[in-house]
């Protein structure tokens, strides 16, 4: 059903949700405090809906209606009429506090308000508001108009009609929706950490350089992506922040520990692609270096991370963040992982697991290399995490 959709902040993530909305059909508007980022906004939106033309992906009529369904304006009055508004602005609770205040007086009893945010707690956002039944996080990943999956987030406070409205119409707009708990990181952001905390850490005991690690995880694991390529990639003052933000936020478990190299690199300005240089060199002329392909050295790479990647989906698992099944479509709807975690646990077998993350744990006596209680319990009973 076609629905007026509102979203707050018009930068990267709330240009890309306003999109998206717009092509499931709805009438969107689009608000930000900023005109200028507006009027960037609507551009980049219109050139996108060009290029999908000229790839046949919609026609120009359809263009055309997309466009008329989109309206943009400096003021948070116009989501009088909203049935759902989704804030994408600033990631800081003071200021997201002040919008949602300001935002419960303009929009209608009925009209859910959600946010987009990445590492804030539900909870604590929606503690502004009078009536919280109706607030719940909607995560979109970026680009919103390219990836597919969205965490659909209850807070303590959260109605459950709420979020089975939502987990439908997000479903409608062809997105895959995972529902999870209000923790840290969510799913993805959590679950991920040690793709790039046991690279990083591999790097930093000199068991191999940045294009031997990026080699074995995408040459011998699959992965689209090597940690360092990716690192680089999405930069690494975003990647440190949400590392150290997950990691604080988890009273300081030592599994989520950020990286000395990365916060070096970040404080040297080495934050990746869009400075030029990162953990590699981008600049013109630069060498590409050569990874060490001894297979042996690889494997042990490779399984390293990828116990500890299972070891962190188990506990997500555990600890009720997600069912098995969410865990599995969020990390390869969410971040292209070649399978989903679990089964892949399945594939490989707990018990296999297991072992390697023992002889971690022995190894170092690090609290980060503990084997979770889950799968301790798989691998007793042979049994499998995707039933
Ligand atoms: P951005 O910096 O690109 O855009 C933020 C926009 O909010 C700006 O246009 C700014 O003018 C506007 N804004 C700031 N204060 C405002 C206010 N009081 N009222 C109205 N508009 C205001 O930020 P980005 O990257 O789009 O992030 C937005 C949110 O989405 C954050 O909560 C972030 O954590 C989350 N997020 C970001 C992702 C990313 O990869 N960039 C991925 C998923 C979530």
């Amino acid at each position: 059903m076609k629905q007026i959709i509102g979203v707050v902040g018009a930068g990267t993530m709330g240009a890309g949700i306003a999109q998206v909305a717009a092509q499931a059909g709805h009438r969107v508007v689009l608000t930000d405090t900023n005109p200028d980022q507006l009027q960037r906004a609507e551009q980049q939106i219109n050139s996108d809906l060009e290029k999908l033309v000229q790839k046949s992906k919609i026609t120009a009529e359809n263009a055309k209606t997309i466009r008329q369904n989109l309206a943009y304006s400096t003021q948070l009055s116009d989501h009088s009429e909203a049935h759902l508004v989704i804030e994408a602005i600033v990631e800081n609770l003071a200021v997201k506090h002040q919008v949602f205040a300001q935002l419960e007086q303009a929009v209608s009893q009925t009209c859910i308000l959600a946010s987009n945010t990445s590492s804030l707690s539900i909870a604590s956002i929606g503690a502004c508001l009078k009536d919280a039944s109706r607030f719940l996080g909607i995560h979109f990943f970026n680009p919103a108009t390219l990836m597919p999956l969205v965490e659909v987030i209850p807070g303590v406070a959260t109605a459950a009609t709420c979020t089975a409205h939502i987990e439908a119409l997000i479903s409608a707009w062809h997105k895959t929706v995972v529902v999870c708990k209000d923790t840290p990181g969510f799913i993805v952001n959590r679950v991920a950490r040690p793709f790039y905390g046991e690279a990083l850490r591999i790097y930093e005991e000199g068991i191999a350089d940045f294009a031997t690690i990026d080699w074995a995880m995408t040459h011998l694991g699959g992965f689209k992506m090597g940690p360092f390529t990716l690192m680089d990639y999405i930069g690494n003052d975003i990647n440190y922040t949400v590392t150290e933000t997950v990691f604080a936020a988890f009273y300081f478990d030592p599994r989520f520990k950020p990286s000395f190299t990365q916060k070096r690199h970040m404080e040297a300005g080495f934050l990746g692609r869009k400075s030029g240089r990162g953990f590699y060199d981008y600049t013109e002329g630069s060498v590409v270096p050569e990874p060490n392909t001894d297979p042996v050295l690889g494997q042990q790479i490779l399984e390293r991370i990828l116990v500890m990647l299972i070891n962190e989906a188990a506990d997500a698992v555990l600890m009720q963040v997600g069912s098995p099944a969410a865990i599995d479509l969020a990390m390869t709807k969410g971040v292209n992982y070649p399978k989903g975690l679990l089964a892949w646990a399945d594939e490989l077998g707990a018990g296999w697991v297991l072992e390697r993350l023992e002889n971690l744990f022995a190894e170092y006596g690090e609290d980060r290399y503990r084997p979770n209680a889950l799968l301790r319990r798989k691998a007793h009973e042979q049994s499998k995490f995707i039933l």
